[in-house]
């Protein structure tokens, strides 16, 4: 299986639909519209609506119905990178191989067009079609829980009270669960649910997304001290500049690797209950991202 064709099908595939469905650059205030596309359509990974629409797939055989899903989950990423770059939180100047939101637009109108990316994601969920198991009432309540106060934006707290401070391997997992499983895992678990998924279905999805998005929060880690802006699109070794909770800064970058591993390991035996063909593309995003380099 050519797995990068397939990340970049379902990436053009994304963004072609994340075109139609934000307002124009021309719509007035042009700056703001301009800024909301300047991130979002700056070329990123694009796993978590990768995820979304191989999610679905797995489980009724078409990605179709979860399109829209996935591109509300991508305009949410984008809103939280963007608030993620500001001074006043991780202070970063490049992001997805561009000058930062606020370095471009001033931080103003970043901040703003992180909150109207993050509201224009539920406009976009609002749309994603009904089926006999759930609705839209069911979309919007699972990505308001997974984004909200109790998990990314308490996370991103935990992570900002954490800097320059020692943290045991619990509290580190209590931050790496929030800022960054929790919308890994709504993004299978909206995939799931706009395909109509069984409870069973749902359930084995739930558990893939969070090790894999630990395990893909791990390798961020990792990536902050390996890697290259080249590469990477974003700037390097800046988490142990501020002394940022880290897995490499807690237990070393071998053993870190070695975590990574394990939480791969246990999401992809998490897909026991769909069939060969219905879990291969999730196995090898799963397998994908552990070696990733970017
Ligand atoms: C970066 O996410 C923020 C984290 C949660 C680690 P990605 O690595 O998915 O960034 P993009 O979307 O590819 O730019
Ligand atoms: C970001 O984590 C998590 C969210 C944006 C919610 P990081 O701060 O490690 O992400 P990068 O390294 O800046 O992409
Ligand atoms: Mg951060
Ligand atoms: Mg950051
Ligand atoms: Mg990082």
């Amino acid at each position: 299986m050519d797995i990068k064709a397939i990340i970049k099908e379902s990436a053009e595939l994304v963004e072609a639909r994340l075109n139609e469905l934000l307002p124009a650059e021309e719509a007035e205030p042009t700056t703001l519209h301009k800024a909301m596309r300047y991130s979002i359509f700056a070329g990123g990974k694009r796993i978590r609506p990768l995820l979304c629409l191989e999610a679905a797939r797995a489980c009724c055989g078409d990605a179709t119905p979860a399109l829209n899903a996935a591109c509300a989950l991508e305009a949410l990423h984008t809103y939280t990178l963007i608030h993620d770059d500001l001074p006043s939180m991780d202070n970063d100047d490049l992001r997805r191989g561009r000058p930062t939101n606020h370095k471009v637009y001033g931080e103003g109108v970043a901040i703003l067009a992180g909150d109207a990316l993050l509201t224009e994601a539920f406009a976009m969920l609002a749309s994603v079609p009904s089926n006999e198991r759930y609705g839209v009432r069911d979309y919007v309540a699972e990505l308001a829980y997974r984004t909200g106060s109790l998990t990314l934006v308490g996370g991103q707290v935990l992570d900002l009270e954490g800097e320059g401070r020692q943290l045991n391997e619990d509290e580190l997992r209590a931050i790496h669960m929030g800022k960054t499983a929790s919308l890994i895992i709504a993004s299978v678990r909206l995939g799931a649910m706009a395909a109509g998924a069984t409870h069973e279905q749902l359930e084995a999805l739930t558990v893939y997304g969070r090790d894999l998005g630990l395990a893909f929060q791990i390798i961020d880690d990792i990536l902050d001290v390996t890697s290259t802006p080249e590469v990477l699109g974003k700037s390097i070794g800046k988490d142990q500049k501020v002394q940022k909770a880290t897995y490499p800064a807690l237990v070393g970058i071998e053993k870190a690797r070695a975590e990574a591993r394990e939480l791969t390991a246990s999401a992809q035996a998490a897909l026991g209950v769909f069939s060969d063909k219905r879990r291969e593309v999730l196995l090898a995003i799963n397998d994908y991202l552990l070696k990733r380099d970017y």
